[in-house]
Order: structure tokens, then sequence, then C-alpha cells
């Protein structure tokens, strides 16, 4: 790889399919990158082969009964082992040039902004927390000078084809969605729809939760938010697409009527691998995409909202106050779960984050700083949890009503 200076490279959520994609590409170049600090949460046996393998400075595991293992397993490489959430979070603060942050949800926020606060270089996957924070983290940003490069596919390739120089000539963003495993399926049989099919994507290899969010189209339905904040623009001017074959991943259309597209293939390796070169490129091994096998050509189709209600909800959000995205982004993650683990049905997950939005939206005031957007976060998840409990106990035959009493 054609990079001058070594890089010191940290990845946090090293053990999750963002965090492995970049060890990967990372392993891939040893010569390149120096390994700063790798974190995870759960998962410690994965987290020893890849600090055996890349020999990070630190490694830290967010699951404290996990320590004593960890610790064995890396006694006599020299590599220093922390455990619990303070111990993530500092090892986000352990200087390196770049930053992996991919820790799915809201518990990526303080290591991310850890991360940010050292001004250098942040390749930023964990959506949720610029979905529920974005104007607080922008600022943050702002105010160190810090580098985000956008790793998610679709504002990778906006990024890509982001005339910044010309910002006033751009008319939209244009942000393609594979429409999801229930693309094709009616309402009755996506109510049906068990966490297996949910997760089973048609195109892309993807962690648990962001699988579920594809499959409600809530992942896109984030996507505008953080391509609002990512760009800075009206989130009017940013349109969603349904494009099946996931292979132009977003596009920018200016006011010439020139439409700037990025391609390639459905392995988040490509975006990550433009992350860790940027703002040159370095060579993978990757698939690479195949023209002749498209010869069924490239389809592009408008969403349909009564089945994905999530992409209606989510312009009402943005047309609301900040505490709305709070309360959208902590209500998904906490239906999902409960979808994940059997409590709710796949069409409740929506139903449940508009009723959460009907009853929270109107008591908040402004978030002016982290802990504000945290404690909203937190209550947040504690009604939604109680509300699903409470419609548990009755069948789900009064959903969310017995959780407002
Ligand atoms: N996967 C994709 O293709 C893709 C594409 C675009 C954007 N993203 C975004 O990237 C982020 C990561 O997605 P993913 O699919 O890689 O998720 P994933 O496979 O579920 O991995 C999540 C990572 O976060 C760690 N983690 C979970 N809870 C944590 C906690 N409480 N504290 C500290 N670390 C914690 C996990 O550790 P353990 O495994 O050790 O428990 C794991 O390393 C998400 O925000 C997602 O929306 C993903």
């Amino acid at each position: 790889m054609d990079i001058a200076v070594v890089k010191r490279v940290s990845i946090l959520g090293s053990t999750g399919s963002i965090g492995c994609s970049t060890v990967d590409l990372i392993s891939a170049h040893r010569d390149a990158f120096e390994v700063v600090a790798l974190t995870a949460h759960k998962n410690g046996q994965k987290l020893v082969e890849q600090a055996l393998a890349l020999r990070p400075r630190c490694v830290a595991i967010g699951d404290e009964s996990q320590y004593a293992a960890v610790k064995q397993a890396l006694a006599g490489t020299g590599i220093a082992c922390m455990a619990g959430r303070d111990a993530v979070i500092k090892a986000a603060r352990i200087e390196a040039d770049w930053t992996m942050a991919a820790i799915v949800g809201m518990a990526g926020l303080e290591p991310t902004i850890a991360a940010i606060r050292q001004g250098r270089c942040v390749a930023f996957a964990s959506k949720e927390c610029l979905v529920a924070a974005g104007h607080l983290m922008m600022e943050e940003v702002r105010k160190h000078g810090t580098t985000l490069l956008p790793v998610d596919s679709e504002h990778n390739a906006i990024f890509q084809v982001f005339e910044s120089q010309n910002k006033a000539a751009i008319k939209r963003l244009i942000l393609t969605a594979s429409g999801g495993p229930f693309r094709t399926w009616t309402r009755a049989q996506m109510k049906a729809a068990t966490p297996a099919q949910a997760v089973k994507h048609p195109n892309w290899s993807m962690g648990a939760k962001i699988s579920v969010d594809s499959a409600t189209m809530m992942n896109k339905a984030l996507e505008v938010i953080e391509a609002k904040h990512l760009f800075d623009m009206d989130h009017r001017m940013i349109d969603v697409i349904v494009h099946p074959q996931s292979v132009v991943h977003s596009m920018v259309e200016y006011n010439d009527g020139s439409i700037l597209a990025q391609m390639g293939p459905s392995d988040m390796r490509t975006p990550i691998a433009s992350c860790l070169a940027w703002p040159q490129r370095m060579e993978t091994s990757g698939p690479r995409l195949d023209f002749k096998a498209l010869s069924g050509g490239l389809q592009f189709e408008e969403p349909d909202t009564d089945k994905f209600p999530a992409l209606a909800i989510v312009r009402d959000v943005l047309n609301g106050s900040p505490a709305d995205s709070v309360i959208f982004n902590a209500a998904n993650e906490i239906a999902v779960e409960s979808f994940l683990n059997g409590s709710i049905g796949f069409m409740d997950i929506c139903d449940i984050i508009k009723t959460i939005l009907d009853m929270m939206q109107n008591d908040v005031s402004g978030l002016t700083c982290l802990d504000d957007v945290i404690n909203l976060d937190h209550s947040v998840r504690v009604v939604t949890r109680a509300a699903i409990k409470a419609a548990d106990k009755t069948g789900g035959s009064k959903p969310i009503q017995l959780a407002q009493a």
C-alpha cells in the first residue's frame, strides 16, 4: 500500500461485523498500520484472537465478567487489558491517527465522542449516535477540527461524489435502499415474519440489529437523519429510492442535471477501505462488480411507506425537535431487541416507535448537552420496555395504552 506514514489505528467494536471487516483489511496491510486499541463488549474470545494477530497496545472489554479470561489469554504479550464501560471510553481516548467507531447503538456515543475529541480522523459507522445526538456531535467535530469519514455505504458513496466546493449547486442527495428481505412480501406475510427471516438480508452480511432495521427500512430512516447531519443538508433535499441490486450505493444530483453515483460490490470492506486509506486509495482483495452479471438490469422504485412506515415517521421526526430523534432511535433499539427475543411481532416495531413518539415528544424541552441526550435516551428505554411488558401481559391486545395509564 502506498501510504507514506504508518497510521496508528483503533477499532471500537472490533468484534462486530464492521469491526471484523476492518480487522481483515488491516491484517492484509500490516506494514501500513500500527494498532493502538481494540474494544469489544461480550465476545472476549474474538477480541483475544484479534489482539494476538494485530498486537495492539491495549484491549478493552465492556463486559467485566470477561476480564479475567481475556487478561489470562493475553498474559505475557505486553498488551494491556481493561474492562468495563469506562475502559472502552478510555481506550477511545488513547492517541490514534484514525479510529473506527463501530459500536452498535447508543452504547457507542461516549466512546465515539472521546475519539472525536482527539481531533484526528474518525471513520464513523455508529449511526444511532448521530441520529440521537447529531447536532451536539457535529459541534464537537467542528470544535476539535476532526475529520469524520462516513463508513455507511450510502454516506460513503455520497462523500465520494459530494463536491463541497459546489455545495450550493446540489439539488438533492439520493439514498439507495435494497428494500431488505421483505420488499416483495405482503403486509400479512410481514406480520408473521420471524427474527431468522428478518436478519437474512438478500445482499449484505451485517449484525443482527442493523439487519432488522433493514427489514423494517428503519435503517434508511436513520440514514436520512445521518445524512442530514453529516452533509449539513435540509432533509427535504434527501430522497430515498429502492434499488434491490445494491450496486449504486447512493447519488448526488446537481443543478445542471448531472447525477454522480458511486457503485461497487455489496461488501463493506469497500467503503471501509476508502476510509482507511483516505485521502488516498488502497488495494483490496474483496469481490469486484461484474457488469456482465447485471444483464438483468438495475431497478429503481419508490419505497412503499404503507409496508414500511418508518420512512414516513422519520419525516415527522425531522420536522420536530432534536428530542424526537432521540425518542425515535431509542424506541427502535428496544423494539428491535424485543422482536429478536420473541416478545413482539415484526410489524409491532414501527407501531411501538410511533406510539412512544406520540406519548413522549411533547414532554421534552431543548437538549443542550450530551447528558440531556443520555438521560432522555434512558427514559425512552424505560418507557418503551414498560409498554412492551404491559402489552405482553394482555396478550398484545392493547399494545401501548396500558403503559400510558
Ligand atoms: N454491518 C454493516 O454492514 C453496517 C453497515 C453500515 C453501518 N453499520 C453500523 O455500524 C455499527 C455496527 O454494526 P455491526 O453490524 O458491525 O454490529 P455488530 O456486528 O452487532 O457489532 C457491534 C459491535 O459493538 C460492540 N458492542 C455492542 N454493545 C456494546 C456496548 N454496550 N459497549 C461496547 N461495545 C458494544 C460489540 O461487541 P461484542 O460483539 O464483543 O459483544 C461489537 O463489537 C451500527 O451502528 C450499524 O448501524 C453497520
